[in-house]
C-alpha cells in the first residue's frame, strides 16, 4: 500500500517537472498552505497572549467595578438628600396668627373620616397632630401633609397614656367598621373605654376641649324611628357587635363622668353611616361591598330582606358637622347623619346603574343582631349647629366609586380579584 503511495507520488513530482507552469503551480501551492498554516499559528499565539492577559489583570478590573459601582450607591444616596431637601408642594393652608391658631389633637387621624378632619383643619391654618396606631388608618391617607410645618404625625396607641400639650382633641380612634371590630373584640373594648380615659385625662390637664367620636350603634337595633338624642337604645350587651356598641357607650358615660367630676369640655357626635373616598376597601359595610362587587361584575349581595334601611352621609358633610359641634358650646350628644333614607335593595339599584355592568342583585341570610331601621333625627344638629348635610347621595356615591376604581386598579396589579368578605 505505502509502496504504491510513494510510486504515484514519484510519478506526480516527474510530470509535474516536465512542465514550468505545473512546477510554478505545485511551488505557488506549496508557498500558500505554508503562510496559511504560519498565520493560523500566529493567531492562535496571539489569543492566548490576549486571555492571559485578561486573566491577569482580572482582579483589578473586578476592583475598578466595585468602586465605580460604590460611587454611584453613594451618588444616589447624595440624589435622595438633595431630593428631600427640595421644598415639598402642599396645598395651601390659611395663615392664621398666633392667638387664633390651635394646636389640635385628632387621634385615629390616618382612618377614614379622620384624615378628611385633617385636611379640614390643617386648610384652615390649625396646628394638627394625628396619634394613630395604624390598626385601619394608613400613612397614604395623610402623606400630602408629612413634612409640614403645621403637621405631626405619631404612631401612638391610645390605650397608653399620651402627654402633648393641645388645644383641641377630636378623638376618632376606633375601629370602625363590623369586621375590623369583631377581630380583635377586647382590643376594641380598650380601645373605647382606657383609650377614651387617656383622652379625657389629657383634655383635663391640659385643658383641652375634647369631642368624642361616639355612634348611631349606641342605639343598637333601635325600637324608635327615627332616632333622636333622647333614645336610649336597644343593644344586646353579649351580641358580636357588643364590643363596639357597649364599648362606644361606656365612652360616652366616662365622658360625662368627666364632666361631673373634673368639669372638662366635651362635644360628643354620635355618627351615622359614613361614606366617601378613602374608606377601606374592605371594611364589610354595605356601600363598600355594593361598590366593589358592581366594578367587579360579581352579583350584589344583600344579607336577608333587603327592607332594612340605612341613611348615608357623606364624609364632608360629617367633617363640617365635626368641626361645627367642636366651635358650638353645646355639651350633649348630637346626632349627625343624612336622613334621606333608603333600603338596601334601592341602594344596591343605585350603585348598580351608577357603576354599569352586568351584576345582579343576589339575597343571602340575614347577619345576627344587624338593625332594622337606622335614620337620624338632625333636628338638635340644625337648632344648636346650624349644620345639615348638603352632598347629595349619587353626587357622593360618583366620588366613591372614582376613588375605589384607583384602588382596585392598584390591587389588580398585586392580584386578581379583591375578595369581598361575605
Ligand atoms: N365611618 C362611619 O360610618 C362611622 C360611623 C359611626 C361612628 N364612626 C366613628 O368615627 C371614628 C372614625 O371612624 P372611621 O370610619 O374613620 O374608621 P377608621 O377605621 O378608618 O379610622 C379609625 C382610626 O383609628 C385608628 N385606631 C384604632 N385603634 C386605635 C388605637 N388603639 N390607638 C390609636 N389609633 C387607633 C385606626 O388605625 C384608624 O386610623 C371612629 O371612632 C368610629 O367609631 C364612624
Amino acid at each position: 500500500m505505502l509502496d504504491t503511495g510513494w510510486f504515484c507520488f514519484v510519478e506526480m513530482v516527474q510530470i509535474v517537472s516536465r512542465s514550468n507552469t505545473l512546477v510554478i503551480l505545485f511551488v505557488s501551492f506549496v508557498i500558500c498552505a505554508l503562510l496559511y498554516l504560519i498565520n493560523k499559528a500566529f493567531w492562535s499565539l496571539q489569543n492566548y497572549n490576549n486571555y492571559d492577559y485578561v486573566m491577569q489583570r482580572a482582579p483589578s478590573l473586578k476592583k475598578d467595578l466595585e468602586d465605580a459601582e460604590a460611587r454611584v450607591a453613594h451618588l444616589e444616596q447624595k440624589v435622595t438628600v438633595l431630593e428631600s431637601q427640595i421644598p415639598k408642594k402642599y396645598p395651601d393652608v390659611k395663615f392664621l396668627n398666633y392667638k387664633r391658631k390651635k394646636k389640635i389633637l385628632v387621634t385615629g387621624g390616618a382612618g377614614f373620616v379622620g384624615s378628611h378632619l385633617v385636611d379640614k383643619l390643617m386648610l384652615n391654618g390649625h396646628e394638627v397632630v394625628v396619634a394613630d396606631n395604624f390598626f385601619t388608618g394608613r400613612k397614604q391617607n395623610v402623606e400630602h401633609w408629612i413634612g409640614h410645618q403645621n403637621f405631626e404625625l405619631l404612631h401612638h396607641d391610645i390605650v397608653n397614656p399620651l402627654y402633648i400639650e393641645v388645644d383641641q382633641i377630636y378623638h376618632l380612634a376606633s375601629p370602625a367598621s363590623p369586621p375590623h371590630y369583631m377581630e380583635n373584640p377586647v382590643k376594641t373594648l380598650k380601645t373605647n373605654t382606657i383609650g377614651t380615659i387617656n383622652m379625657l385625662g389629657l383634655a383635663k390637664r391640659v385643658n383641652a376641649t375634647i369631642l368624642i367620636a361616639s355612634t348611631s350603634e349606641v342605639y343598637g337595633d333601635p325600637e324608635v324611628h327615627p332616632q333622636s338624642e333622647m333614645y336610649w337604645g336597644h343593644v344586646n350587651p353579649i351580641g358580636p357587635r357588643a364590643c363596639y356598641d357597649e364599648g362606644k357607650r361606656v365612652a360616652e358615660t366616662l365622658t360625662y363622668s368627666y364632666v361631673k367630676m373634673e368639669h372638662v369640655q366635651v362635644r360628643v357626635a354620635r355618627i351615622f353611616n359614613t361614606y366617601g373616598p378613602r374608606m377601606h376597601m374592605n371594611d364589610g359595610r354595605v356601600v363598600s361591598n355594593f361598590i366593589l362587587q358592581a366594578l367587579q361584575g360579581i352579583d350584589l349581595t344583600i344579607y336577608g330582606s333587603g327592607g332594612q334601611t340605612r341613611s348615608f352621609q357623606y364624609v364632608s358633610d360629617l367633617v363640617d358637622g365635626l368641626a361645627a359641634l367642636m366651635e358650638s358650646n353645646y355639651t350633649l350628644p348630637v346626632n349627625l347623619g343624612n336622613p334621606t333614607e333608603h333600603t338596601i335593595e334601592e341602594f344596591a339599584t343605585i350603585i348598580k346603574q351608577l357603576v354599569g355592568g352586568n351584576s345582579k342583585i343576589m339575597h343571602v341570610a340575614a347577619v345576627e343582631d344587624d338593625p332594622q331601621k337606622r335614620k337620624p333625627d338632625i333636628t338638635r344638629a340644625k337648632q344648636y349647629l346650624n349644620w345639615e348635610p348638603k352632598v347629595n347621595l349619587t353626587k357622593g356615591l360618583k366620588k366613591t366609586v372614582e376613588y375605589f376604581k384607583q384602588e382596585l386598579k392598584l390591587f389588580k396589579s398585586d392580584t386578581n380579584k379583591v375578595d369581598v368578605e361575605l
